[in-house]
């Protein structure tokens, strides 16, 4: 089935024949996807297959080796640091590397990217956003704790309140659930469901946690080896016919890795291509 080439206005998010290179491997190849307004989108793979990368482009913080990247209908690859500044204020960005900052209560660490911005300075109407955000993420109360007296599952929460203080139009997460037991886990699920009802975000989620996938997505997107090799809903993917898509949602080893493991190689080629997947 030929598929439709992806325009700039298909979606809030748009890639075009998206590609990434590093040193001359392949890490992105040729993705054209269109992510829907009010919508989450969930990004699922295996380790190392390009989840990051992919989301990192969404936002500017990568640029791509070919190809191009639009937000709004309006491409953003090419923009200069200035003019990405103040597009990164429509997002809120809940990255693996992005911690909060231990030297800082929760309330600084809050209103952290509003004074950055110069959005807020009115001291009242700081008070008012922390609580509000806050309150979403059931955290009001704690402005003053330093992150070094929260738990795991508190400082998400607190990441989370702090990437909604603009109220973003794109809210990007990447592993919101990494390193969290499963009951913190779900409350993490609960809270991207509740942000994207409550604040009408568009919501894109990286992670390799098929229950967050599943509990969250709207559409799920699986990539491997630098392409999409599945595209559709909770049950079209638990549903999926190829091997290599069960493998990954059953968190079962494929042949072809073991095979490379017993030779002790690092490397394994795949057997099939992405049109297997039309
Ligand atoms: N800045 C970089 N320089 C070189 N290689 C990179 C860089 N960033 C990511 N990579 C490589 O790109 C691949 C995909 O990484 P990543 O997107 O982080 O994977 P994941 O799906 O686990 O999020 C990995 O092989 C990684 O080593
Ligand atoms: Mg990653």
């Amino acid at each position: 089935m030929a598929r439709k080439s992806v325009q700039p206005q298909d979606g809030i998010l748009v890639t075009r024949h998206l590609t990434k290179q590093y040193n001359g491997g392949v890490v992105l190849d040729n993705i054209s996807l269109a992510i829907e307004e009010g919508k989450t989108t969930v990004i699922i793979g295996p380790s190392g297959c390009g989840k990051t990368v992919f989301m990192k482009h969404l936002i500017a913080l990568e640029r791509p080796t070919a190809g191009k990247v639009f937000f709004q209908g309006k491409r953003i690859d090419d923009l200069d640091e200035q003019r990405l500044a103040e597009i990164r204020t429509k997002y809120g960005f809940c990255f693996q590397m992005s911690a909060l900052f231990d030297s800082l209560t929760v309330y600084e660490n809050i209103t952290f990217p509003a004074r950055q911005h110069y959005r807020i300075t009115d001291d009242k109407a700081l008070d008012k956003m922390v609580k509000q955000k806050l309150a979403l993420v059931g955290m009001d109360g704690f402005q003053n704790y330093y992150p070094a007296s929260l738990s795991g599952g508190q400082k998400k929460r607190i990441a989370l309140a702090r990437a909604i203080a603009l109220n973003p139009e794109i809210i990007l997460y990447d592993e919101p659930t990494t390193g969290l037991d499963p009951i913190t886990s779900d409350v993490i699920n609960e809270l991207v469901n509740k942000l994207k009802e409550e604040m009408n975000a568009t919501s894109v989620v990286v992670t390799h946690d098929m229950k967050s996938a599943y509990k969250v997505g709207d559409r799920i997107i699986m990539l491997h080896n630098g392409r999409i090799i599945a595209d559709g809903d909770a049950d079209y993917i638990r549903n999926h016919p190829h091997d290599v898509v069960q493998q990954f949602i059953h968190g079962r080893v494929g042949e072809a890795e073991l095979a490379a493991l017993r030779l002790g190689g690092t490397r394994f080629e795949t057997q099939f291509t992405p049109k297997d997947f039309r």
